[in-house]
């Protein structure tokens, strides 16, 4: 298919150069048209060698090729990543002053837009307006990742990882116009022109007007004002399910114990607890469509958590010595918030209930045995398996899973890949099953 990547004058240009191999390595015949800016960032050196061809950035080279029409027309796709906030205002008001700009005027085909910039620029207003625009006329723009920026600064604004921009291109241009979209009404609110969780982000995506709950984070289980029992779930796969979630559509309720940025377009429920946890879930879940529970969530906690921080020793004892023994922790069951979903759904099929597990392969039997045997007991319809050990999953923005399906023989195997791609792999089961 002939690709063309726009690179707009970004320090996320950088990481173009890995898309450009992905989609070189699929097949893909790919044209790169950078803006001048953009070469500030990646060079018209490096964007020849790896794509083999020529780079123009203005109409006036190879005039008689008219390229300028022809790039656009003979187009399967345009991506342009990073799409700058002056890119996307030229775009909006269907500016030509360039040969990216002239490209996406004559490109009848999908166009992919991945916006990123600093948080403020995105949000304001005008930025706002113009993807609302682009979105409406059928652009399909990729929301900026929230994360650490090119700065100290962090938050929505970076470009996402080039695997998943592939991933989006691939699905474009095999369902042009199915996949993921945009963000068609987008709206900015107040005068520093925040965004609203809700109106901002609305897309066309396949999970258009569903309701889903996310749980994502370890539970903290207090054993008194200072002390917690907690595990080293960092929420990152939660937090890439709403996200990819929102792209697609969905109208998401995060409810967390992490502290990481709410992606943007998601409402958060903050909690602490696995008591928490299970009040927050059970009363979004009442309204949705999908609960997927990707929390670590505490088997037990604490029978009695002390009022006052637990002091080394403990007062004088009968005779009078300070008693510095160590103090025994008594633990109690926590509810299994999922189980309590899958009961109380009976035997209606909604909401689809999702659950995750993390395995070890033992002497018992594999990560998938372990896997296939905790779906017969839970009960839930999709379970995510992930393979943990030293090193793996915890924190990390990889992950490799088995996504099983109730009654289902197959299995979809997905990575090693980022949080993100596995999201998406997970809301297509979903997807499927709704
Ligand atoms: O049985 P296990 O803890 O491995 O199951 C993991 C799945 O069950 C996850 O989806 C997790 O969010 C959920 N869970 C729960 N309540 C618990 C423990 C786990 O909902 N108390």
């Amino acid at each position: 298919m002939k690709v063309v990547l726009g690179v707009a004058g970004g320090i996320a240009a950088y990481k173009a150069c890995s898309l450009l191999r992905l989609l070189s390595e699929a097949g893909h015949d790919v044209t790169v048209v950078p803006t001048a800016s953009a070469l500030h960032f990646v060079g018209e050196a490096t964007w020849s060698a790896l794509s083999g061809k020529p780079v123009h950035t203005d109409v006036w080279s190879d005039i008689t090729e008219v390229p300028h029409v022809r790039i656009g027309q003979e187009a399967d796709l345009v991506v342009v990543a990073p799409a700058t906030a002056d890119l996307l205002a030229r775009a909006a008001t269907g500016q030509a002053d360039d040969l990216l700009t002239n490209v996406l005027l004559t490109a009848r085909c999908p166009v992919v837009m991945a916006p990123a910039m600093h948080t403020e620029m995105w949000e304001h207003p005008a930025t706002q307006a113009n993807v609302a625009t682009l979105s409406e006329r059928g652009v399909h723009v990729v929301p900026p990742a929230s994360g650490r920026l090119t700065g100290q600064d962090s938050g929505p604004g970076r470009l996402p990882e080039p695997e998943d921009l592939f991933a989006i291109c691939q699905r474009e241009l095999s369902h042009p116009g199915a996949s993921p979209t945009s963000h068609a009404g987008a709206r900015a609110s107040g005068a520093a022109g925040g965004v609203s969780a809700d109106a901002s982000l609305k897309s066309r995506g396949d999970l258009e007007g569903r309701r889903v709950v996310v749980s994502a984070g370890g539970t903290r289980e207090p054993l008194d004002p200072v002390r917690y029992l907690g595990n080293r779930s960092s929420g990152k796969q939660g937090y890439a399910l709403a996200a990819v979630a929102v792209q697609r559509g969905a109208d998401v309720t995060l409810v967390t114990t992490s502290g990481l940025p709410v992606p943007p377009g998601a409402t958060a429920v903050h909690v602490e607890t696995a008591l928490e946890m299970q009040a927050a879930v059970r009363e979004a879940a009442a309204s949705a469509d999908v609960v997927v529970m990707a929390a670590a969530v505490a088997d037990f906690r604490p029978a009695q958590v002390a009022a006052h921080k637990i002091k080394k020793t403990h007062g004088p004892d009968a005779d009078g010595a300070a008693d510095d023994s160590a103090p025994t922790v008594a633990l109690v069951r926590n509810p299994d918030i999922l189980a309590g979903l899958v009961a109380e759904r009976g035997g209606a099929s909604a909401p689809v209930l999702v659950g995750f597990a993390a395995e070890t392969g033992d002497g018992t039997g594999s990560v998938l045995e372990h896997g296939r045997a905790k779906l017969a007991r839970k009960g839930c319809d999709v379970l995510v398996v992930n393979e943990v050990g030293a090193g793996v999953t915890f924190g990390k923005d990889e992950n490799t899973v088995h996504v099983l399906r109730r009654g289902s023989e197959q299995v979809l195997d997905v990575g090693p890949a980022t949080k993100t791609t596995v999201a998406g792999a997970v809301w297509d089961v979903v997807s499927d099953l709704l």
